[in-house]
């Protein structure tokens, strides 16, 4: 097993209210800091993707689309891979290993597929909850190109 580099080569901190309008801005953030990679349009789409389900989360369940909370959006880039951490202090979820489970959903109108894509667009997936005291997502992603110049 290779060891993994925890060099820092760059971060962005965002945090913001939990509504429906801040989804696309932090997908257009974390997509901005991800392209100073040299990743395929297909890449960049995955991760945008990944991110909006990480915090369409929060908001939607984490805060039950009602409650006004905060939404902390971290990216890092370590030598070898990103890492993108999602957190909020909503409602916190009661069992992570069932949550995770592909079309399950506490919301019967819901397809239960945002851990699903997280999981498989991104290439690896932590979930850190607990019940009151609300939701961590860690999502990371192997970079073996430079980045750019
Ligand atoms: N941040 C969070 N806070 C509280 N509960 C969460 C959070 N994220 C996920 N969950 C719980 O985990 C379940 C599964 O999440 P997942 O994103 O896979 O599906 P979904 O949101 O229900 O449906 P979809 O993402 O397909 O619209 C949710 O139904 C919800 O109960
Ligand atoms: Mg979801």
């Amino acid at each position: 097993m290779t060891k993994k580099s925890d060099k820092v080569l760059n971060l962005l901190k965002m945090e913001f209210l939990s509504l429906q309008e801040n989804v696309g801005l932090a997908r257009v953030a974390v997509a901005s800091f991800a392209a100073q990679d040299d990743l395929t349009l297909n890449e960049l789409e995955e991760i945008k993707v990944a991110v909006s389900e990480a915090v369409s989360n929060s908001i939607i369940h984490g805060y039950d689309n009602s409650e006004k909370g905060i939404i902390k959006v971290t990216i890092i880039r370590y030598e070898d891979r990103m890492e993108i951490e999602v957190t909020d202090e909503g409602k916190g979820i009661e069992d992570v290993d069932q949550a995770v489970q592909p079309a399950f959903s506490t919301d019967p109108e819901r397809m239960g597929l945002g851990f699903v894509f997280m999981g498989s667009f991104m290439d690896t997936l932590i979930v850190n909850s607990k019940p009151g005291s609300g939701t961590q997502v860690i999502m990371g992603k192997r970079i073996v190109n430079n980045l750019k110049n």
